[in-house]
């Protein structure tokens, strides 16, 4: 099947260019090399999109559900054609290969992307959950006009090619100019930080049309050149280059080298559609470019119009793009997403477990616990081999190694692994393999010394160079247990998980984590790239020179859960193969509260404490956020309505609110079911069934089928809703939508016991069912209120989850 889908990268920092990169301070070591990185998020609403939580009933041929015994891709395409109507004319979909069924929900994931005139619909998505012949919830942001006629496209005046910028740069600008002076009061640590340049110059640059050379008159819709040029123009951090590509545009247009993409199986026009460049200014591998259409709003902002667009996917230093450029001059860019986000086996004889000398899970960080000795205490479901082997097949330092009859799998003693490859990257560029690692020998006692002296500043760097083994290993030790566990939580192969080996059980290989410790490129931050499954996420930790001696992020747990978080709501969104679904906005924020939510669950105890994210690293007790994570609204007072505030126009704010919503809700859940010690689920047992143990029971519901094991307790419940929810709802999910999936999550775990339990932990912070939004933009815009109603059946003593006294709640206090 051809590959209809966005492959977008997402970058998810943990504190965005904002925080950290760039500071000021008098305590700063200016020696130290800083490297602000500029990213670039941005793209047009979709007034229509939609989506519905609750079952459909697919009114073709009268039957509601179709038989549980129906393959789920023949109920999908039923239910596509009864929600499209009759097909209209040269429009059609594709069913992506990364649709896939949960093992333990039973609900099969069905990813659809939109064909217009043979071409994809890059932002054109539906999402379709199916279970037992039934569509339980779907998402849908499929173009509703009219086909333009193929034609079209080449007609002077043609409104495929209005400015589709104009409406989201007004709105991102007026957003910005009344929240300017607040930026200077925000993400303040120490001294003050000014509103960062770097957001200020993204809306310029993508707002501006000063670019726009006398070659660009060219209206060859066939030459992608130019607009590829003009995106490199923007998006390169390195002004100078910008200008040489003005004053030499045809020479560097000229020195491009272009190939079309051949698909065995494509038709006549998708060979001529398809193309790589080489010697791209300032890319770092080849740039893959598509035509495709994409949706633009229309004049009334109430639908869209579809408009021809050059997607390029290009993967530079310190970003990894997916951009739209119009087809036709002048170019304009009409969205970006930058995948880096700022944060029966072949089983081989049993090897030696290996031991780190490691901060063990839940120590989130050397100020709260001491390092002791732990095993390599794999998960044999999630990391059946062990985290030290690898087959030599998908090694890629062995790629140039001709291997003579070699066994399948390879041991290392290093960290080097399936799932992870860690080691430094002090050079902050983009080679690994060759990164220095430590190698712990044939006993794998990973067991180094960690004792940072006070130093002078100007030999703060070289001290934290020291424990590079440590540290290493201690990156090492913590992205393979979150591997494990979010495995047990069911992001497995086929969801889209990061393995290098995939055990035959589906999903794209060759994708583990690329686990970078004291990365050169920058300081006081961390950031993870989340490319479409069977493409490496790469994950870049930096040191802290908030204190000497300076503080390795990668000691702080809560930090790189956080980043690794990132890797897994990304893929689960919209499906594996589609990294565009988290970019910006309410979707781009909650991108980033997922992993304060993850990483502040992960750190608690039975007894409740609040928390702060990234204290230790940043040596600040409130740490990087505005508030530490607190049930006391007092002490965190977010809701629904703070995101219109002033300062919660970037992604780490409005992720802070949702994470705070999230918080409530887990510790609601906590309060009915209590609090389970062990996060991870039991280990299987021999023939790979789950034994329930203390840990698991069964869904008490469910017609037919396996009835899934549900976690028995408030926390891993609440954990395994989120991860659920995750994969329900649809791409660039808002909040509403995201709150209606872990709902919906319930329904199909436990038939819906927590109904109201989860409406009225939402509900306490404003995002109860008479929230609202008017004007919503995409970039975070638009006036909320809060809505503090919880919905009818939870008002009386019939609540179907025995909470039926909690009433409507009142304003527990204005904002
Ligand atoms: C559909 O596409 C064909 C060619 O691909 C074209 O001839 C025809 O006019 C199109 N129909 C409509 C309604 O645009
Ligand atoms: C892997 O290590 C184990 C234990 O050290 C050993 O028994 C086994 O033979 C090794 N496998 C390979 C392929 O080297
Ligand atoms: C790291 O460990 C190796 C092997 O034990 C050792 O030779 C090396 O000196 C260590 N590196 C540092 C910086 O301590
Ligand atoms: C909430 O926090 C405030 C401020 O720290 C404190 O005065 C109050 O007692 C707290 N409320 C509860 C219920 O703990």
């Amino acid at each position: 099947m051809r590959h209809f889908f966005s492959t977008l990268l997402v970058v998810g920092s943990l504190a965005g260019h904002i925080y950290g990169h760039r500071q000021h301070t008098p305590s700063n070591y200016d020696e130290a090399p800083v490297r602000a990185r500029k990213t670039l998020g941005f793209g047009p609403a979709h007034p229509h999109a939609e989506y519905h939580s609750t079952p459909y009933q697919i009114r073709t041929n009268g039957f509601t559900p179709m038989d549980p015994s129906v393959d789920p891709m023949d109920v999908a395409k039923v239910f596509i054609e009864d929600v499209l109507g009759q097909t209209a004319p040269n429009m059609s979909y594709k069913i992506r290969e990364d649709s896939y069924t949960d093992k333990n929900t039973g609900v099969t994931h069905v990813y659809v992307r939109q064909l217009v005139n043979n071409l994809e619909v890059a932002d054109g998505d539906m999402n379709i959950n199916i279970k037992n012949g039934m569509v339980i919830s779907y998402g849908n942001s499929f173009f509703k006009g009219t086909a333009p006629s193929p034609q079209a496209a080449f007609e002077e005046g043609s409104n495929l090619f209005r400015d589709p910028r104009t409406e989201a740069c007004t709105s991102a600008r007026e957003h910005l100019r009344a929240n300017r002076q607040s930026y200077a009061d925000q993400y303040v640590m120490g001294t003050h930080e000014p509103i960062p340049q770097d957001v200020v110059q993204v809306i310029d640059d993508n707002c501006a049309s000063a670019f726009d050379p006398p070659s660009f008159a060219s209206n060859d819709l066939g030459d992608f050149r130019p607009a590829l040029l003009h995106f490199m123009h923007t998006a390169t951090p390195n002004a100078e280059l910008s200008k040489e590509i003005e004053n030499a545009f045809e020479e560097f247009k000229n020195k491009m080298s272009v190939t079309p993409v051949n698909h065995l199986d494509s038709g006549s026009q998708g060979s001529l559609l398809e193309y790589t460049a080489e010697n791209v200014p300032d890319a770092i591998s080849p740039v893959k470019a598509k035509l495709v259409y994409t949706q633009v709003p229309n004049q009334a902002g109430d639908a869209t119009d579809l408009q021809l667009v050059w997607r390029f996917e290009v993967e530079m230093q310190d970003n990894w793009y997916e951009a739209a450029v119009t087809a036709q001059a002048p170019h304009k860019i009409v969205h970006v997403v930058d995948w880096a986000s700022d944060a029966p086996i072949p089983t081989p004889e049993e090897p030696n477990a290996a031991t780190y000398n490691v901060f063990g899970w839940g120590i989130n960080d050397p100020s709260v616990g001491e390092r002791s000795i732990v095993k390599e205490n794999f998960d044999s479901l999630a990391s059946p081999v062990g985290w030290h082997a690898i087959p030599t097949a998908n090694d890629p330092s062995l790629r140039n190694v001709r291997m003579k009859s070699s066994s399948f799998w390879r041991n290392t003693t290093t960290t080097w692994g399936n799932n992870v490859f860690a080691q430094e990257n002090w050079e902050g560029q983009n080679a690994y393999i060759d990164n220095y690692r430590p190698d712990a020998g044939k006993s794998k006692a990973f067991d180094f010394p960690y004792d940072p002296k006070e130093t002078d500043r100007t030999d703060a760097l070289a001290e934290a160079k020291k424990y590079i083994n440590t540290t290493v290993a201690q990156l090492f030790y913590t992205t393979n247990l979150v591997h494990d566990l979010y495995y047990r939580y069911g992001f497995d192969e086929e969801a889209g998980n990061f393995q290098q080996y995939n055990f035959g059980r589906g999903g794209r290989e060759n994708d583990g984590v690329i686990a970078n410790a004291q990365d050169g490129s920058g300081y006081n931050n961390a950031n993870f790239m989340t490319p479409p499954d069977g493409q490496n996420g790469r994950m870049r930790m930096y040191l802290w020179n908030t204190a000497v001696p300076f503080r390795d992020g990668d000691l702080e747990a809560g930090i790189v859960i956080h980043e690794l978080t990132h890797g897994l709501s990304t893929r689960l969104t919209g499906g594996p193969l589609n990294s565009g679904c988290l970019g910006w906005g309410e979707s781009g924020g909650m991108g980033e509260g997922w992993g304060d939510f993850m990483a502040t669950t992960i750190r608690a105890n039975k007894e409740y404490s609040d928390y702060a994210m990234g204290s230790w690293a940043a040596n600040r007790e409130q740490g990087i956020r505005n508030y530490v994570y607190s049930t006391n609204a007092t002490v965190n007072p977010s809701v629904y309505k703070t995101l219109d505030k002033p300062g919660y126009w970037g992604v780490h704010a409005i992720g802070e609110v949702w994470a705070e919503m999230l918080w409530v809700v887990s510790q609601r859940l906590i309060e009915k079911h209590g609090y389970s010690e062990e996060l991870f689920p039991p280990a299987p047992n021999a023939d790979g069934s789950v034994p329930r143990g203390d840990f698991y029971r069964e869904s008490s519901g469910g017609s037919g089928g396996e009835k899934p094991l549900v976690p028995k307790h408030g926390n891993s419940l609440s954990v395994q809703l989120v991860i659920n929810g995750m994969k329900l709802q649809p791409c660039r999910p808002t909040f509403f939508q995201a709150r209606d999936a872990i709902i919906a999550a319930d329904q199909v775990l436990t038939e819906g016991e927590n109904f109201c339990t989860l409406w009225n932990g939402f509900a306490e912070r404003g995002l109860g069912s008479d929230a609202r939004i008017e004007g919503q933009t995409p970039w975070g815009g638009g006036v909320r209120t809060n809505g503090y109603a919880v919905p009818s059946v939870c008002q009386d003593d019939g609540g179907d989850d025995g909470e039926g006294k909690k009433k409507k709640k009142k304003h527990p206090k204005k904002e």
